[in-house]
């Protein structure tokens, strides 16, 4: 099988990974500048590999060791040598230094953190920034003596070699942390580097990435069958709708309504893709499918691979009726690529994020519109596909839907409850236009049963817990300080508007030690 990647001419800037944190900020600040940057780590690409693929420029990151740790990861100094212009940032700097023979010192007295006042000598690296400004820092390392050949252009009061360059030979580096918005003038530095070191022109803007992809695909898979499964998430809409105005009805998009869904969610789906672009969709209600597989299961590990399992199943079932298939679409974006660790080795993102590959449908290769994109690249791209904001900004929701959010045994009796008091939370988030303010928000069928009073009557009834949490990336994340105003109208709703619903609560744990979902 064939995997075809978004080969391109573009001008490319090369992040090389030191293992720093901010590798894919780096990347991200540099496309904000209209300059395409991929992040390779250090010990997957050579100097020959560099040369040969023509970057304008290199960007050294950061890393957590010193230089002088035997196990600290250093490079080929040949680099320094290729005529490609640099730029080292805090470990990436002093690897420059140590690289060229310069003095590298470790003192906890010299180690500086946070925002730091540094002063700049004349630079190109500096232009259009005053002499003084707010850099952050974040080191016990330091430059003590740069190599022959490089000038200190920036110094604090505590780091006598706060940057260091070598004009002739285009190298330069900044113990501090251009990418971080705690440095005033961070997004100056990178664009002199780009546009006055590298000579960069800023031609990676999504409207040309756009209308470029749909070229290459209308010509690449011309007359070829193409099958995408499709979740109504941003990633698979967006491939969808690029695949769709390159190949037309050659695109056949398989929705598997499992049942597990948000209030009208999956109608809204079909109605979008079918009804705004056109598209050939195919929707399987496959609800009593899904619902019978789950009977009596509370399991939350065995519902996720369930439903994992019975997807590729009835993706499958679908697909042998289209008969033979030449191309299979993916969702795969940028990080999902770096995170594997294989810099551009090729990742298989399971196109439900529960299941895998379907293995009975044969195909002859794979191809993935949005590997090279970072999230708000893709969102930019579905804006300009003119996808609908609401599905372009939609919060992120679990491939298992609302199996994770009703603890114990799933029904559809349940599964009714927890739709509507969702929809309501969510409705008293948008009517408070808080949707910017909190990145998930939803509501948990828990399986707490609790007394309570309607009217005169005494009820017993079910406790659903409101979740809503602020976070970066998932990987932790802050309960949300909604207003209690606004709580309280959820409540007040919920309580009144959905019967058995006795009792709501609201989750204040944070990630770690709680999760995001409850299951
Ligand atoms: P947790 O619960 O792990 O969630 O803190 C972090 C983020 O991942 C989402 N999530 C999932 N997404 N399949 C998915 O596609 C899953 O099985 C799954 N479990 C959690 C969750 O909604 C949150 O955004």
């Amino acid at each position: 099988m064939e995997r075809k990647n978004q080969g391109s001419t573009l001008e490319k800037v090369l992040v090389l990974d030191f293992g720093g944190q901010y590798n894919q900020l780096i990347a991200r600040r540099v496309r904000e500048q209209n300059v395409y940057a991929e992040i390779k780590p250090y010990n997957k690409i050579t100097v020959e590999e560099i040369k040969n693929i023509g970057y304008k420029g290199i960007i050294f990151t950061g890393g957590p060791n010193s230089v002088y740790d035997e196990a600290s990861p250093h490079y080929d100094p040949e680099i320094l040598n290729a005529g490609i212009p640099v730029l080292g940032i805090c470990y990436g700097a002093q690897l420059i230094a140590y690289m060229a023979d310069g003095e590298i010192c470790s003192a906890e007295n010299s180690s500086e953190y946070g925002k730091t006042l540094f002063k700049t000598n004349e630079s190109l690296l500096f232009n259009d920034m005053p002499k003084e400004s707010i850099c952050w820092m974040s080191h016990t390392d330091f430059i003590k003596t740069p190599p022959e050949g490089f000038n200190v252009i920036a110094y604090t009061d505590k780091c006598p070699c706060a940057a260091m360059s070598n004009d002739e030979k285009k190298i330069y580096a900044v113990q501090f942390h251009p990418e971080v918005t705690h440095t005033e003038y961070g997004k100056q530095v990178l664009k002199n580097f780009l546009f006055n070191i590298c000579d960069c022109h800023g031609d990676w803007k999504m409207e040309n990435f756009v209308e470029d992809t749909i070229k290459k695909y209308s010509e690449e898979l011309a007359g070829k069958k193409v099958l995408l499964a499709l979740s109504g998430g941003v990633d698979s809409s967006v491939a969808a709708v690029l695949l769709h105005k390159a190949i037309g009805t050659n695109l056949t998009c398989v929705f598997v309504d499992h049942g597990l869904l948000r209030k009208d969610e999956g109608d809204f789906v079909e109605k979008t893709f079918r009804g705004q672009f056109g598209m050939n969709l195919i929707r399987v209600n496959a609800e009593d499918r899904f619902l019978g597989k789950l009977k009596g299961v509370t399991d939350p590990e065995r519902k996720r691979k369930i439903i994992g399992e019975e997807f590729i199943r009835v993706f499958e079932d679908e697909a042998k009726k289209l008969g033979k298939i030449n191309v299979l679409v993916q969702g795969t974006i940028y990080p999902d690529v770096i995170e594997s660790g294989k810099g551009d080795s090729a990742v298989i993102k399971s196109h439900h994020n529960v299941g895998g590959l379907p293995s009975v449908i044969s195909f002859d290769e794979i191809v993935e519109p949005l590997r090279d994109l970072f999230k708000d690249e893709v969102r930019a791209a579905g804006i300009q596909l003119g996808i609908p904001y609401e599905l372009v900004w939609r919060q992120p929701f679990p491939g298992p839907g609302l199996a994770v959010r009703v603890i114990g045994e799933i029904t559809k009796e349940k599964l009714e409850i927890l739709r509507d008091a969702d929809a309501i939370f969510r409705e008293e988030i948008a009517n408070a236009k808080l949707e910017g303010v909190t990145n998930q928000y939803f509501a948990v069928l828990t399986d707490l049963r609790s007394v309570g009073v309607k009217g005169d009557a005494r009820t017993y009834g079910y406790t659903v817990a409101l979740r809503a949490v602020t976070t970066d990336d998932f990987m932790t994340a802050e309960w949300t300080r909604l207003p209690f105003d606004v709580l309280e109208r959820a409540s007040s709703r919920i309580t009144n508007e959905v019967h058995c619903i006795t009792r709501v609560v609201y989750d204040i744990t944070s990630k770690p030690p709680a999760t995001v979902e409850w299951e």
